[in-house]
């Protein structure tokens, strides 16, 4: 059994009053559940990005606007997630959105939430595993909308087919069915272009669920690093 997330019952998800002889529920049963639907699903965070803190580089060089309003988020993770809050970075490559996105995947996770993250391709790659191995593919949806915080790096970068739109769009639309949080990253700024990319109904639900942080600037990946 692993530990209470709140660090108040003994993990069971049900603390037990000694003067009226009755067990009743931990704050932390909600999170217990959805931990528990989410099984098999959770964020590692790449060894790359492990370190990513605030006052670390190079969240330190990226637009103190967007980092600002990403710490916010941070700061108050366990409401944004009860609310269903997200937030979506855009940008051009090599402009620190999946920086910023770690760092939120990062406090959930500290929170004792859970949450998973994925490229699409990535998700994708998921997806068609489940098809091959036969009848598993509801059982992943559910664990996708299930678990409390889902992080997507990259939509639009993967070619798009008919049923890479649609799995895409079921996964948010159950998201945003169900108010859940959803943190996403893009590379596309233009509206119109991302709706011809992964269709309208996707990008309208994504506008309406998440806060949008647009990232300007150059790619620093290029820049020459002085010693
Ligand atoms: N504003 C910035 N200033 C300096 N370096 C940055 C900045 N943003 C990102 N980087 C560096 O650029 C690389 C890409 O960052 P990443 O967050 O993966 O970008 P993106 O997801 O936008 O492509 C990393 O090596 C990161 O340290
Ligand atoms: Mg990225
Ligand atoms: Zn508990």
């Amino acid at each position: 059994m692993s530990p209470c997330p709140l660090g108040i019952c003994d993990g069971s998800g049900f603390l037990y009053d000694e003067s009226t002889n009755t067990a009743y529920d931990c704050r932390c049963r909600p999170q217990l559940k959805a931990r528990a639907k989410a099984r098999g699903l959770s964020a590692v965070i790449p060894d790359r990005y492990r370190d990513v803190a605030f006052d670390r580089f190079p969240v330190t060089e990226i637009d103190r606007e967007i980092v600002r309003a990403t710490k916010r988020f941070v700061d108050h993770i366990e409401e944004r997630l009860d609310q269903g809050r997200g937030l979506w970075f855009m940008g051009p490559v090599g402009t620190g959105k999946t920086t910023l996105a770690m760092l939120v995947t990062k406090a959930a996770l500290d929170a004792g939430r859970s949450a998973a993250r994925f490229s699409l391709p990535g998700l994708l790659h998921q997806i068609r595993k489940t098809f091959d191995a036969g009848g598993s593919h509801t059982d992943l949806l559910e664990r996708l909308v299930a678990v409390d915080l889902l992080h997507i790096d990259d939509i639009g970068a993967e070619q798009t087919t008919p049923w890479v739109l649609e799995e895409l769009y079921s996964i948010v639309n159950a998201r945003y069915e169900e108010r859940r949080s959803i943190v996403i990253t893009t590379n596309i700024l233009d509206r119109g272009t991302l709706c011809e990319q992964i269709t309208e109904r996707t990008v309208s639900r994504l506008t309406e669920m998440c806060d949008e942080l647009p990232l300007l600037g150059h790619d620093h990946r290029l820049d020459v690093r002085v010693a």
